[in-house]
């Protein structure tokens, strides 16, 4: 990972200098607001920006740690080697770019679902407020209904996470309000402009209408997939950034999946009254369903292999002598994880278990005290993280992305109780 850009950062912070790199937008405002976070006196003043610039370096150390260049592009990080980066494969794999034979390419396109399409971290400190991204990286929820994958819960400390939040957003920018705008006259906007055809508002819909900027090829499939619920949008936000966002989003993030729709100023503080006023009813509430009772029939080991462990779990539990020594983050270790051991490419290999949170060697089939087997345990806790209520003591797999169906979970639980016929 390339650190000149962290040691900028701390040197900006240090120097109290009032531009920050990276922000393309906001800098007039922001200037004032450091301004007067920084009125201590001299002395104060140096100690108060050597702990943010320790505290900026922390960041970029964790950055590193949890390996967030395999997933994220931007903020300064230096992308992981395509062979390892979970989305820059899969894009040359679809772009059909990725060195290997077309009929190999056209099987593997036709897999890949996840980790296509993901936000880049540029401009973060131009949007987003730094406590939202620190609480955001603890307990990480779905922001983006287009795309399966959410934010892997990692395994990262409150001050890890305090860390990398003031390395995203350097100082907490005092954002002020945003006055003028009329909710309603907000609404009547968002039908107009073509907002509804990539976003929506929670339940709610925005009512569609034809988006009124030309698009470039593909720019309509990746800015669907990528829209955020803007339901999040105003914890997410800081509010004044919002109306500049909203006036011209590609001057705040030059690389933004949003199309370069221009609203006026006015127009602007509308929609922003919208997102920062409208109620917003009670949060959504998600039954976590319960599972199915197992099945009748036999179920031997090469169905489960076919319809779930290589389907899905085996891209990040591999057979590392396969793959030159990386058996993925859940086996021999990533994104922060020291890794299980726990390798879902063979019988044999499921059957040899995992290494427990204090390294002992276990069955993935151990019992949990209700009786569930450990893996299947693991399956049905992802259903409870998406729903926003995570299992003490067991991570939801797979790690970041949609649960297995109830069905699938079946299967597993079913060749389980039988005795794992080969
Ligand atoms: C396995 C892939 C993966 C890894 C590793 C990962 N992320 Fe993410 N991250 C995602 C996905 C997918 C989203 C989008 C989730 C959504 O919108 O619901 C996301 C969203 C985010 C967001 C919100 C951005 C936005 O515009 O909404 C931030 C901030 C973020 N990640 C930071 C990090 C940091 C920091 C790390 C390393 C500590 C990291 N991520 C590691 C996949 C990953
Ligand atoms: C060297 C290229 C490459 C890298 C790196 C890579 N993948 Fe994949 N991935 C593939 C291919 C090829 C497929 C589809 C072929 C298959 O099913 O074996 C695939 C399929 C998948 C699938 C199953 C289909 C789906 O979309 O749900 C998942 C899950 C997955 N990858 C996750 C990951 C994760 C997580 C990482 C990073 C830790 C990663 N991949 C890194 C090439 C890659
Ligand atoms: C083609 C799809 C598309 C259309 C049309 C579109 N957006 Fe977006 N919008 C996006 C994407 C993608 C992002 C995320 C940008 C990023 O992370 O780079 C976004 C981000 C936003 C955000 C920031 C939300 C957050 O929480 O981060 C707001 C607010 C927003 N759009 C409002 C609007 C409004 C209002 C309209 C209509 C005038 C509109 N968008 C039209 C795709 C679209
Ligand atoms: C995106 C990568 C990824 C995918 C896909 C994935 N895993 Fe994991 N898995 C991990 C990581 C990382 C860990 C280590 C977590 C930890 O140490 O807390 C892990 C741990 C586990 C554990 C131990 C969990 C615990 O808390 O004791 C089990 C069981 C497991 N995985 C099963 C599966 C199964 C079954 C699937 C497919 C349905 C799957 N995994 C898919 C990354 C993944």
């Amino acid at each position: 990972m390339r650190l000149v850009r962290w040691a900028c950062v701390a040197l900006v912070v240090l120097s109290g200098c009032e531009k920050k790199p990276g922000a393309a937008g906001p800098g007039a405002d922001a200037g004032g607001a450091q301004a007067q976070a920084l009125s201590l006196s001299p002395l104060e003043e140096t100690s108060a920006g050597e702990a943010e610039a320790a505290l900026v370096a922390a960041g970029a150390q964790a950055m590193e740690k949890f390996e967030c260049n395999r997933c994220h592009d931007g903020a300064g990080l230096e992308a992981a080697p395509v062979d390892q980066h979970c989305v820059h494969c899969h894009q040359e794999i679809e772009a059909g770019t990725y060195d290997a034979k077309p009929e190999l390419l056209e099987k593997w396109r036709a897999q890949i679902v996840h980790l296509k399409n993901v936000p880049t971290l540029e401009a973060t400190d131009a949007r987003f407020k730094r406590s939202w991204i620190e609480g955001f990286l603890r307990e990480p929820h779905d922001v983006r209904p287009g795309i399966g994958a959410m934010m892997p819960r990692l395994q990262m400390s409150e001050e890890e996470a305090g860390a990398i939040a003031a390395l995203l957003v350097p100082g907490e920018w005092g954002d002020g309000e945003v006055t003028g705008g009329d909710a309603e006259r907000g609404a009547h906007v968002m039908g107009q402009m073509g907002c509804g055809t990539c976003h929506g508002y929670g339940a709610e819909r925005i009512p569609e209408s034809p988006v009124p900027v030309a698009l470039a090829e593909g720019e309509l499939e990746r800015g669907k997939a990528l829209a955020p619920d803007l339901r999040h949008t105003r914890a997410r936000f800081r509010p004044r950034a919002l109306v500049r966002w909203l006036e011209d989003p590609k001057a705040v993030k030059p690389d933004t999946a949003m199309p370069g729709i221009k609203l006026t100023e006015q127009q602007a503080r509308d929609v922003s009254a919208y997102l920062l006023e409208k109620d917003l009813g009670p949060a959504p509430v998600y039954a976590v369903p319960d599972r199915l009772p197992v099945l009748e029939r036999r179920v031997r080991y090469s169905e489960v292999e076919e319809k779930v462990f290589k389907k899905v779990c085996w891209h990040c539990h591999q057979e590392p002598a396969l793959v030159g020594g990386d058996g993925g983050p859940g086996n021999t270790g990533g994104f922060g994880f020291a890794g299980r051991g726990l390798s879902l490419s063979s019988y044999v290999a499921v059957n040899s278990g995992m290494r427990d949170a204090e390294g002992a060697r276990m069955s993935v089939f151990k019992k949990r005290e209700d009786g569930t087997p450990h893996i299947v345990a693991a399956m049905h806790a992802r259903w409870s993280e998406v729903a926003g209520r995570p299992i003490e003591g067991v991570r939801g797999m797979p790690l970041g992305l949609p649960p297995m169906t109830l069905e699938e979970i079946q299967l597993v639980e079913t060749w389980v109780s039988q005795g794992r016929p080969r």
